[in-house]
């Protein structure tokens, strides 16, 4: 087998840890959602949190499938508290947008060392970053349009978006 190059390991193992945080991170604003009467935005970070899981599973596969070894290491802990939902989203959204510059890291790294089979696995999350960019964007905006007196039908769209 051509076994996959220590730099693109590298740089897998570094994004299997980050999926993890995302998983965690839409996990802890799942469960701030749940205590503070927003169940339908507590449905979509939980659900989200399990999206991340299958994100960092997509890597774990791929690697050890290249002759790699996915390697788990501590994951940081996510912040806990939130100022409201309009904060929470403004996160998210920021978060999401330093996930789509570490998969064109990882890009650029595996074209640099004419890893095509790898160029091709990350095309999957290229298109998939443009669709989270999107859907988070939109909640964003779901929150702020409601505002606080409209903010119990935001919490019911955002309940049936993915
Ligand atoms: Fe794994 Fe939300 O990107």
């Amino acid at each position: 087998m051509n076994k996959i190059k220590q730099s693109i390991e590298k740089s897998i193992n570094k994004q299997i840890n980050a999926e993890e945080f995302s998983a965690r991170l839409y996990k802890s604003m799942a469960s701030w959602c749940d205590v503070n009467g927003l169940p339908g935005c507590a449905k979509f970070f939980w659900a989200h949190g399990d999206e991340e899981m299958e994100h960092m599973m997509r890597f774990v596969k791929y690697l050890n499938n290249r002759g790699g070894h996915a390697l788990f290491d501590a994951v940081e802990k996510p912040q806990q508290e939130f100022k409201d939902i309009t904060e929470i989203f403004e996160l998210a959204n920021k978060h999401e947008e330093e996930v789509t510059k570490m998969i064109n890291d990882m890009y650029a790294i595996a074209e640099k060392e004419k890893d095509y089979a790898t160029c091709n696995m990350l095309q999957w999350f290229i298109a998939e970053q443009v669709e989270e960019e999107a859907l988070f964007g939109e909640c964003l905006d779901t929150i702020k349009c409601a505002g606080k007196t409209n903010i119990f039908l935001a919490d019911q769209a955002i309940a049936g978006k993915e």
